[in-house]
């Protein structure tokens, strides 16, 4: 049995720089023609994407991914007016039902890559569904997941995919490692799956469990190439998740995909296609700190990852990939790091 980590459980070590400042680290990554100052996605969630969000993203240098939980005319209508504006723009359909009409409109609407999301896409339906995509449409980029394993990678690399979605259960709204047992902790998942898309010149997404600008920096040094997240943008005034104040805090609501909430929203806006609310939950609801705009927290997570880059002697993205150097840490050690070892804020 093989033992992962996730990245709580790693460090970045510093190592000799000669960059003078952080400013000289390029954070950029291309893929395919799609450049990206700062590898950031929004998760294609309800509460997560708003058209505002996916402008305000794109303006800052990442890119939205807009959810299949919407109409396929209210998913194209956002995606139209994104690319009007010449920003570069995401969406997403799952695997079955109308996947194939949906699919199609997101390209005739001049979408920049099609997500294929599905919880386990090292499957027979997510292999079919990027076949189908590749062979009718030979030169759009196609994005699938979520896998974990080196194999389902190169399941859906042989299929025709040209980016690979990783992470099953790290998700700050999801549950599936709670009701099933299943998952594998998102750095070495993450780990595992950038070798085999390095080896075939493809590109991971890490999917889920970010929370903070040091995380978001360990998963590019591991490999990945872009890092989707879901609660950092809720938390975002963008967000179309409701905003709500406690004891004095300020927090938005949020909830995962595949929660009773989640259901219960998308049987109200589509009667036609009704689900059992309470059958194969497998993400929770609740709340997320305010974190105000999203150019902000772009503006956070560029200046954290170009400090990461910097303190591994890295001016681009690949040579931080290749320079990283990893030190484990314990669980005291962890309490080290933690945010709540530190001096209370006043
Ligand atoms: P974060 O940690 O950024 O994660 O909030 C966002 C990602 O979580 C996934 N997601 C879910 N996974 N059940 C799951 O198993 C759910 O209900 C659920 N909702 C979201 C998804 O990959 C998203 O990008």
């Amino acid at each position: 049995m093989d033992t992962s980590l996730t990245y709580d459980d790693v460090l970045i070590v510093p190592q000799y720089s000669e960059l003078v400042s952080r400013k000289g680290a390029d954070t950029s990554v291309e893929i395919g023609h799609v450049k990206l100052n700062v590898p950031i996605l929004a998760s294609n969630m309800s509460n997560v994407i708003s058209e505002e969000l996916c402008m305000k993203l794109a303006e800052s240098g990442g890119i939205a991914v807009v959810d299949q939980f919407r109409s396929i005319t209210g998913q194209v209508q956002i995606i139209e007016n994104v690319k009007s504006k010449k920003l570069h723009i995401a969406g997403a359909t799952g695997v079955t039902k109308d996947f194939k009409e949906r699919a199609e409109a997101l390209v005739v609407a001049g979408v920049d890559i099609v997500v294929f999301d599905t919880p386990h896409a090292h499957s027979i339906l997510a292999k079919s569904a990027v076949s189908w995509c590749r062979r009718k449409f030979p030169n759009v980029l196609i994005a699938c997941g979520n896998v974990v394993t080196p194999e389902g990678t190169k399941m859906l690399i042989d299929a025709g995919a040209d980016i690979i979605k990783v992470g099953v259960g790290p998700g700050s709204a999801c549950i599936t490692r709670v009701v099933a047992g299943v998952g594998v902790p998102q750095f070495t998942a993450v780990s595992e799956c950038a070798k085999v898309a390095r080896k075939y010149g493809k590109f991971i997404i890490a999917d889920g469990g970010v929370k903070t600008a040091g995380a978001f920096a360990k998963a590019i040094a591991i490999g990945a190439d872009t890092v989707m997240m879901g609660n950092v943008f809720a938390g975002c005034d963008e967000a179309p998740s409701e905003f709500i104040v406690r004891d004095g805090r300020k927090y938005k609501s949020y909830f995962g995909s595949a929660s009773a909430e989640a259901k219960r929203v998308r049987n109200a806006m589509d009667p036609a296609h009704k689900v059992y609310e309470n059958e194969f939950v497998e993400g929770v609801s609740g709340l997320v700190p305010y974190r105000g705009s999203v150019s902000g927290v772009m503006m956070e997570y560029q200046m954290g990852l170009k400090s990461a880059m910097s303190y591994s002697n890295a001016r681009t993205v690949r040579v931080f990939q290749a320079n990283a150097r990893f030190t484990r840490v314990t669980s005291i050690g962890e309490r080290e790091n933690n945010l709540d070892s530190k001096i209370e804020p006043r």
